[in-house]
C-alpha cells in the first residue's frame, strides 16, 4: 500500500484513529489523525470539514465563528459527524467566538490544520496568524480582495515553514475529469492555443435574515452582496473559472476590457450581476469570459472552451469533457457520467464533473501534511485572484487596464464598520 493508498483507506477506517500531536510535519503516523479548526461554520466551511472529516485522516477538533448561532450549528453538526465516525465531541474548550476567535484558534496547541472559511475581506488577515502560529492552512479562495491584501498574502506566503503545507481552495483542478483533461491540453493535444471561451451563469444568492440583526450584522451575513466583503462576483465565484484558464493556458492575462453592471439585482449592496470581460494573455491568447448571477430560474453553467491550432477543448462543470481534433479524447467514468445534469450548490457540493473534486483535493492536501511534500499555494491563489481584479478594474473603470497598472494603482477596499460590536 503506498502513501496515497493509506490515506484513502485511512478514510474509510477513520475511527480507529487516535490524537497523537505530531511534533513536526511528516511525523504523522498510521495512528495520528490531523487535528482540523474550522475557521468560518457556515455553509462552505461545514461542507469542506465533514468532507475531510469523512474522506481523510483529519478530525475536526475545534471551531471558530464570529457569531454565536453559526458556532452553535457547527457544534451540533460536528459532534454528530464526530459520533458517526466513532470520535469525541468537540471539547468545549476548543469553541472559540468572536472578532478574536481566529487568534485564539490559531494559538492552540491542540490543533494541527487551520480550514480558512470566513468570507473573503478576512482571508489574509486570518491566513496571516494561521501561517504566523506554525499551523497547516486550507484557504479557501479568494486569497485577497484586493492588491494591497494580495501584496500582505504575499508576504505570508514568505514566511510558511518548510514543515507548514498550505493549500487554497480551488477544487475544481482537482476533479478527475478535469484534471485528465488538463493533462491532455499540457501535453499539446490542442496546438496553441488562441481563443477561449469563459462562462458562470449561477442564480442569485438568498438572502440571510438574522432576527434582530443591526445594519453592520445584515451585510456580514450577507457578504456575497458586497463587494469589500466578497470582491464582487468576478473575484468571489467566477474566479474558479478564470483559475481553470491560468492553469490550462500556464499564464496570468496581462490586460483586460470589461463591460457588466448591475442591471437585475435590486436588493441591497453594490456588487454586480453580470460581467463581460476579454483578458488578453501572453502569446495574443484571448479569454472571453461572461457571467451572470441573478434570477431563481434554476439555470446554472460554468465552463471553458478552449480552442487551438489542432484541437478544441470542452471543459464544463456539466456535460462532455472532451476534446475534438488531431488527438481526439473524452472523460468516460461509468461511476460518474460526464453527462450529469448541472445543478448549482451554493457550498461547492456540486454532482457534476466536480463530484469528486473536494474530495480528491483534500486528500492530496492532507497527504502532502502527512507525507510530504509539502505545499505552499499562496503565490499561485494570489495570481489568480489578481486576474480576477483586473477584470473588474477593466470594468469598473469601463476600459482597457494592464496588470503593471492594476498593481500600481489597483482599488482598495475598506471594511467599514468595527468588529469589535460583536465580542
Ligand atoms: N470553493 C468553493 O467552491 C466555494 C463554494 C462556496 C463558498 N466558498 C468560499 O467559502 C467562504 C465561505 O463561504 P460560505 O458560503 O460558507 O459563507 P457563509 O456566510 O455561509 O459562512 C461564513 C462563516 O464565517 C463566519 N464569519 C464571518 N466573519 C467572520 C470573522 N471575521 N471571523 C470568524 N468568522 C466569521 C460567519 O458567521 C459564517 O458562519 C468564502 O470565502 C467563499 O468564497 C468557496
Amino acid at each position: 500500500m503506498n502513501r496515497r493508498e493509506f490515506v484513502q483507506a485511512a478514510a474509510g477506517a477513520a475511527s480507529g484513529l487516535m490524537i497523537l500531536k505530531p511534533g513536526t510535519v511528516f511525523a504523522y503516523d498510521a495512528n495520528s489523525a490531523v487535528r482540523l479548526g474550522l475557521l468560518g461554520c457556515g455553509n462552505r466551511g461545514t461542507h469542506v470539514a465533514s468532507s475531510f472529516a469523512q474522506n481523510t485522516s483529519a478530525q475536526v477538533v475545534a471551531l471558530a465563528d464570529l457569531f454565536h448561532d453559526q458556532l452553535k450549528a457547527g457544534e451540533t453538526h460536528f459532534n454528530a459527524l464526530n459520533a458517526n465516525l466513532g470520535h469525541a465531541a468537540i471539547d468545549k474548550s476548543l469553541l472559540f467566538r468572536g472578532p478574536d476567535a481566529y487568534e485564539q484558534l490559531a494559538g492552540s496547541s491542540a490543533v494541527d490544520l487551520i480550514q480558512i472559511s470566513t468570507p473573503p475581506f478576512f482571508h489574509v488577515q486570518h491566513l496571516g496568524a494561521a501561517v504566523a502560529a506554525g499551523k497547516h492552512v486550507y484557504c479557501e479562495k479568494p486569497v485577497g480582495i484586493d492588491v494591497a491584501q494580495a501584496r500582505q498574502a504575499l508576504e505570508i506566503g514568505k514566511r510558511v515553514k518548510p514543515t507548514q503545507s498550505v493549500d487554497v481552495g480551488f477544487q475544481c483542478r482537482s476533479a478527475p475529469p478535469i484534471a485528465a483533461i488538463a493533462e491532455k491540453i499540457h501535453g499539446g493535444a490542442l496546438g496553441k492555443i488562441a481563443s477561449v471561451s469563459g462562462y458562470y451563469f449561477a442564480p442569485a444568492s438568498v438572502e440571510k435574515v438574522a432576527a434582530g440583526a443591526s445594519a453592520d450584522e445584515h451585510r456580514l451575513r450577507n457578504w456575497l452582496w458586497d463587494r469589500a466583503l466578497s470582491g464582487d462576483i468576478l473575484v468571489e465565484q467566477n474566479i474558479h473559472i478564470i483559475d481553470l484558464s491560468n492553469w490550462l493556458l500556464g499564464a496570468h492575462p496581462v490586460k483586460a476590457t470589461a463591460t457588466g453592471g448591475r442591471n437585475i439585482l435590486t436588493h441591497e449592496g453594490d456588487c454586480w450581476d453580470n460581467y463581460q470581460v476579454d483578458f488578453a494573455y501572453p502569446g495574443d491568447a484571448r479569454l472571453s469570459f461572461s457571467s451572470t448571477q441573478f434570477g431563481s430560474y434554476g439555470l446554472f453553467e460554468a465552463g471553458l472552451r478552449l480552442f487551438g491550432g489542432s484541437g478544441a477543448a470542452t471543459v464544463p462543470y456539466a456535460g462532455a469533457v472532451q476534446i475534438v481534433g488531431a488527438q481526439p479524447w473524452a472523460w468516460t467514468d461509468a461511476a460518474k457520467p460526464s453527462a450529469a445534469q448541472g445543478k448549482f450548490a451554493a457550498n461547492g457540493a456540486f454532482e457534476d464533473n466536480l463530484a469528486f473534486a473536494d474530495r480528491d483535493k483534500e486528500r492530496t492536501f492532507i497527504d502532502s501534511i502527512v507525507s510530504g511534500p509539502v505545499h505552499n499555494q499562496i503565490a499561485a491563489g494570489v495570481e489568480t485572484a489578481l486576474s480576477c481584479m483586473l477584470g473588474r478594474m477593466a470594468g469598473y473603470r469601463r476600459r482597457e487596464v494592464t496588470w503593471e497598472e492594476l498593481l500600481s494603482h489597483g482599488e482598495t477596499y475598506k471594511l467599514g464598520m468595527d468588529l469589535r460590536q460583536f465580542a
